[in-house]
């Protein structure tokens, strides 16, 4: 089985080893404004933070023993019942964003039927934001789907694209008169940027832990966003994407739509490199997408470089987080360029961040990426907000609650939230709008 310790997206590269030190810093592109209205703010999803999450496909998954999660989400961060408490921290820092999503699983817990309680929920959370002075980014969906959903085959099946668009239709009208940006789907790309990085036997793990969820929830069907199989999902999710901006612009408010896209600082490295192929392979069909969109939303954490014979290791001796990859914070600057040149669209950095538990370095990775978007502003790259992954220690997926890459830290028993330093440096960076 898929052990998560030690093997999954990232940590798979922990522990190789290679050569090369650790590139320099980005400058600093001192007296550079970040535009006025720049979104300053922090991520989370709901599977990862809300807790109880109970009618979704990944809950299933974590119920697997031996199964790919290392344990089980379970009550989260409690961000369901305490959200107006987080939301209140997040503004006393001074940030002007905060980044969420809904459960589509909570929203439509049976196919059809839209339940008014989690609706009203989720628009107490976007008018929560409003009130203390933070713009909502909705994302309308963060991997998780209704068990329903996967056990009809989720996004493999044709017509699943029609029941997001129903869903984000519905959702809509709830937060659309709150929001700042929306995004549709997270990610969509990542399974196959999993299949990548990860070793063959691992991918058929996944497609074993989904015959298992399948068993426990009665189904003779069952997919999961990262686990099944991506070449009969990508038609479906570029159709979701689609119909669901549609959907999303239909309703109340007027506000950005866009899709989050997980983007690597991709390198080539020596003749004949595969880093071409590979970046084709993992964007293209979405990059194409987001040119009928109304920005690109970029998630960067580090960089891949390849040579001739495809992903290499990391350079030997450099910092790894704790999920295993490179300190490389510069990252950033390369992924806004690309994801721009790519679609010609504004960029929101949609998430960023690190997995630690020494807090120095989540500043120094914060220090090192804003100073890399702000040379992307003086180069006239259109970068429109910055949302740090992640407010709060959350759930991370398959590795569970070890990985640290919150602002604030969440004693899980007594749910008390502590905020770090670097969420008052973040903080302090939005105050003064990013200047240097
Ligand atoms: C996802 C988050 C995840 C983060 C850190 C992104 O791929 O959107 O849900 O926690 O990376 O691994």
């Amino acid at each position: 089985m898929l052990t998560n310790d030690r093997i999954g997206r990232r940590a798979l590269l922990a522990g190789m080893s290679a050569g090369a030190a650790l590139a320099a810093l980005p400058g600093r592109a001192a007296g550079i404004a970040f535009p006025k209205d720049f979104l300053w703010g922090a991520a989370i999803s709901g599977h990862q933070t809300e807790g109880d999450n109970s009618n979704s496909d990944i809950w299933h998954l974590e119920q697997l023993s031996p199964g790919p999660f290392s344990e089980k989400s379970g009550k989260a961060c409690d961000f369901l019942n305490l959200y107006e408490q987080d939301l209140e921290l997040a503004s006393r820092l001074g940030l002007n964003a905060f980044r969420f999503s809904l459960e589509w699983s909570r929203i439509e817990p049976e196919e059809g039927r839209f339940d008014v309680k989690a609706l009203d929920h989720y628009r107490r959370v976007a008018a929560t934001c409003r009130e203390k002075g933070m713009a909502p980014a909705i994302t309308f969906n963060h991997f998780t789907t209704p068990l329903w959903f996967a056990k009809q085959g989720g996004w493999e099946v044709a017509g699943s694209g029609d029941r997001f668009a129903r869903f984000c239709e519905a959702a809509v009208k709830a937060v659309g008169e709150f929001a700042g940006i929306a995004t549709t789907l997270n990610e969509p790309n990542l399974g196959r940027l999993l299949r990548v990085i990860l070793p063959p036997p691992i991918v058929a793990d996944m497609g074993k832990a989904m015959q298992g969820a399948a068993a426990l929830a009665g189904s003779t069907r069952f997919s999961a966003a990262q686990f099944g199989d991506q070449d009969a999902m990508l038609p479906n999710m570029l159709d979701g994407h689609r119909k669901g901006v549609a959907a999303i612009k239909a309703g109340p408010g007027s506000f950005p739509v866009g899709v989050s896209l997980a983007i690597v600082d991709d390198q080539a490295v020596g003749e004949g490199s595969k880093r071409d192929a590979v970046r084709s392979y993992l964007n293209d069909a979405w990059l194409e997408a987001a040119k009928a969109d109304d920005f690109v939303g970029v998630q960067t954490y580090g960089r891949n470089r390849f040579d001739a014979r495809g992903i290499m290791h990391p350079p030997e001796g450099v910092e790894l987080t704790q999920m295993g990859e490179e300190f490389y914070p510069q990252a950033l600057g390369a992924t806004v360029r690309y994801a721009h040149a790519a679609t010609g669209k504004p960029v929101y950095v949609t998430e960023n961040g690190i997995a630690t538990e020494d807090d120095t370095r989540r500043i120094a990775y914060i220090d090192a990426a804003v100073a890399a978007m702000r040379d992307c502003v003086r180069d006239g790259v259109p970068v429109k907000g910055y949302l740090h992954w992640s407010f709060l220690d959350n759930y991370e997926w398959i590795f569970g609650y070890r990985p640290k890459f919150g602002l604030v830290a969440v004693d899980r028993t007594t749910m008390k939230r502590t905020p770090k330093p670097s969420a008052a440096y973040l903080g302090a960076i939005a105050k003064r709008n990013g200047a240097a």
